[in-house]
């Protein structure tokens, strides 16, 4: 796509964070022709790939059923690419099973007459508890009524990440460096983004500077308002080769009424998570782009293993997982958890990205909000971002991805509906009221 009139390419692009965003970003400059003479920086706290980084775990769901057309239509043009040239041996179309006990059956009843309504899709209504135990191979139903569209499936996440760095690499054209970025380096008086200062006190400066910090973004810009750092718990459970075998080719089970899901188990691992609300972490620090140095803002940051070597995950995330595995898989529920984790979802009010240039601050952008749900577009969002930066922002994605109008407060954030689970929990207290340790035992 040609650049917008107004677009100059900047001669030094600097990339922070090698998730998703950053990474695929980087993919797209080195292969499009109009940056052949850009110098390409890509850094991040953490060498590849990010052990507490969102994008690099066990598994992600690839399914194209939004809700929205426009992500719709962006997820079936990944999948596609997924399906065919995309990390191959990574992705698995395994099937979704979609189930519901209470009030969601109608949600479920109808999303699924919307599809058949559509025609040729692979889909199947799942009219009781039986059937539904049938198609997920589990021992007991995940709800009363559902279905499952085989036409969904899953990506080895780590694993594609890994592929897509390879990719990257072979380019030679960009430049990574392990470092963390202590903030932006402002020239107030122009109010330009020259680049960033690293914790080692080096200053990396760029013509074009894009932040995909993901659920960290946040201490670098603020974003109150616009986006916010969400833990979500997983757990891992081992099994033997025999059950792996049994259950790595079954459909991945959401409950929607919980957000809780089970992904198929891969190298021996069944993952369950909730897809929620999540915990936020409250923490007050210095504003990150203010002259006034005593200014402070508040803001939901990630906290990781990393930042606590025997970070617990709070036992009523855990319990939470526990009962849904006892639910479906009773006989493996007695089992001691492998390991679990959590993980930071970077939310935004409606749930949508933000892919934009900044509104004041010239030779900055921004990548991020990836709101639970980025992961599938790995093969496409690196283009748009690109798009986006030569200021082509897709139409059916104006005034959605661009920098918004106002800030929203929390209590007005609608997100896109697809969330289960507890509202409003804040980390520290849940971990306080109590907390299994990593490989504990129910
Ligand atoms: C538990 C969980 C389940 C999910 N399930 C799905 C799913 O099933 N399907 C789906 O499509 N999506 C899913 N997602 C969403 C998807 O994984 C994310 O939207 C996506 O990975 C976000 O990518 P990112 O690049 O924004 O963030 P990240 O991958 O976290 O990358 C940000 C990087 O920035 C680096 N960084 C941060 N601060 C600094 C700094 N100051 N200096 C230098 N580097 C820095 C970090 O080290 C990190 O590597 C899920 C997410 C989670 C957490
Ligand atoms: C890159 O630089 C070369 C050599 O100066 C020049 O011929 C070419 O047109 C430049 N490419 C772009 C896209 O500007
Ligand atoms: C099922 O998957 C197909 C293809 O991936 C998609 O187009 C369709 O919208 C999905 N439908 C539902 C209800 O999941
Ligand atoms: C799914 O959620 C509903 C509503 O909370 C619950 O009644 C049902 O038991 C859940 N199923 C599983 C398997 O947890
Ligand atoms: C970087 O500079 C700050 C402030 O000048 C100083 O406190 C810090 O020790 C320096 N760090 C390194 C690694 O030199
Ligand atoms: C700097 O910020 C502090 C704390 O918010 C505030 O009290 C003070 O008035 C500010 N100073 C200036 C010069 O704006
Ligand atoms: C790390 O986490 C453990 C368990 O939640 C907690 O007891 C401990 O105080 C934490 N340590 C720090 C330095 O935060």
């Amino acid at each position: 796509m040609a650049p917008s009139e107004s677009f100059k390419v900047p001669s030094s692009i600097l990339i922070v964070g090698s998730g998703v965003f950053g990474l695929s970003t980087a993919w797209s400059l080195c292969k499009n022709p109009l940056f052949e003479n850009t110098s390409i920086t890509l850094v991040d706290r953490q060498p590849f790939p990010c052990p507490d980084g969102s994008s690099i775990d066990t598994s992600r769901i690839v399914r194209p059923d939004y809700a929205d057309a426009a992500y719709t239509s962006l997820a079936s043009s990944a999948q596609a690419l997924w399906r065919t040239t995309f990390a191959p041996s990574f992705y698995h179309e395994n099937g979704l099973c979609i189930t519901a006990s209470g009030l969601e059956q109608t949600y479920v009843s109808s999303s699924y007459d919307n599809v058949c309504a559509l025609g040729s899709c692979r889909v199947q209504k799942l009219k009781n508890e039986e059937e539904i135990k049938q198609v997920c191979g589990t021992e007991r139903a995940s709800g009363t009524v559902g279905y499952v569209n085989w036409s969904s499936g899953w990506a080895d996440a780590e694993g594609s990440m890994c592929w897509l760095c390879k990719q990257v690499e072979a380019r030679n054209r960009v430049h990574f460096i392990t470092d963390t970025v202590k903030k932006l380096v402002i020239d107030h008086s122009t109010n330009t983004v020259a680049g960033v200062q690293l914790t080692s006190n080096t200053t990396l400066t760029a013509a074009l500077t894009i932040l995909a910090a993901g659920a960290w973004t946040p201490s670098l810009l603020d974003l109150r308002g616009i986006a916010k750092a969400t833990g979500q718990v997983l757990i891992y459970l081992p099994l033997t080769s025999t059950e792996q075998a049994h259950l790595g080719s079954l459909p991945t089970i959401l409950n929607l009424s919980t957000g809780l899901f089970a992904i198929p188990p891969s190298h021996n691992l069944l993952k369950i998570a909730r897809h929620g609300y999540g915990y936020t972490n409250p923490v007050t620090i210095p504003h990150p782009t203010s002259t006034n140095s005593s200014e402070t803002i508040t803001i939901s940051l990630p906290h990781t293993h990393i930042d606590n070597r025997t970070q617990c995950v709070p036992s009523e995330g855990l319990t939470s997982c526990l009962s849904f595995l006892s639910h479906i898989h009773p006989t493996l529920s007695t089992r001691s958890i492998q390991s679990s984790r959590i993980c930071w979802y970077t939310d935004t009010p409606t749930g949508d990205f933000l892919i934009t240039h900044h509104p004041t601050f010239k030779g900055l952008f921004v990548a991020t909000g990836g709101s639970g749900h980025a992961f599938k577009f790995l093969p496409v969002i690196g283009d748009k971002i690109v798009e986006c930066v030569m200021g082509r922002t897709p139409d059916e994605f104006k005034g959605r991805w661009e920098w918004p109008e106002k800030r929203v407060s929390d209590e007005e954030w609608v997100g896109d509906g697809s969330r289960g689970g507890p509202v409003g929990m804040v980390l520290q207290e849940e971990t306080e009221k109590g907390a299994l340790e990593r490989g504990s035992k129910l």
